[in-house]
């Protein structure tokens, strides 16, 4: 029997390449190792979290699908004793875009444009991205999940050293190309555009201004048009 994993971390999966040393990092469950590991995706994996629990249960799915000899399980936090196992593709999945930054802030050896990043952010994706761009990693590409009734992303990305901008609604949304705007982009779009109403109604009855709202507002309806 194989694991079976959730449409997002499926989506995170696709994104670790053939032959890879994965780390995962925050894993849990350790079901994406385990998965890419009876798939034949990875050579080996290190599956890591901060928490006892979290990573029991990890130690409990390595034992049930017999991969002792190809995970390493570390009680740590993020990327901390992961570089001494040479990890080619990280994934960081489930946890607010903030922490996924400090992770790889604080890890300088992922500053290896050989390494693959497949990140997940739950929230705050436009922190995620600002910290990428600033911090000189590129971002290959994003791809978009429904689950349930949550959207999420997938940001696959890698250094080069050269930080770049990203434009607001790029913050936000990824750097989607015309031919890549599908109707999950869209639906996003559509979501943000519901909250900054809702936040320019509230600031116009209590005499505030909205100018920063309404700018963006004015990008979205500009990107909405061109459905
Ligand atoms: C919601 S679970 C996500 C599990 C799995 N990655 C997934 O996407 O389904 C988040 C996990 O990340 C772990 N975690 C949170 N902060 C962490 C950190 N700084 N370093 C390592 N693990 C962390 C938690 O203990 C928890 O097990």
């Amino acid at each position: 029997m194989e694991p079976i994993l959730s449409p997002r971390l499926l989506a995170a999966a696709k994104l670790v390449r053939q032959g890879a040393v994965l780390s995962d990092v925050g894993t849990d469950h350790a079901l994406l190792p385990a998965y890419l590991l009876k798939e034949g995706r990875i050579k080996s994996a290190i599956a890591s979290d901060i928490v006892k629990g979290p990573l029991q249960r990890a130690e409990e799915t390595v034992k049930k699908y017999g991969l002792k000899s190809k995970v390493t399980t570390l009680l740590t936090p993020g990327l901390q004793g992961v570089e001494e196992y040479a990890p080619t593709d990280i994934v960081i999945a489930g946890m607010g875009g903030q922490t996924i930054a400090e992770i790889v802030g604080d890890a300088p050896f992922v500053k290896n444009s050989g390494i693959r990043l497949i990140l997940q952010p739950m929230t705050k994706g436009e922190l995620l991205r600002e910290f990428l761009s600033g911090a000189g990693f590129v971002i290959e590409k994003e791809c978009r999940i429904r689950e349930e009734h949550r959207i999420y992303t997938l940001i696959c990305a890698h250094y080069e050293g050269t930080p770049y901008d990203l434009s607001p609604l790029e913050l936000l949304f990824g750097r989607v190309k015309k031919e890549e705007r599908d109707e999950l982009y869209f639906s996003l779009l559509e979501k943000k555009k519901e909250q900054l109403l809702q936040v320019t109604e509230a600031k116009r009855k209590n005499g505030v201004d909205a100018e920063q709202e309404n700018a963006l507002l004015a990008l979205i309806e500009k990107e909405l048009s061109e459905k």
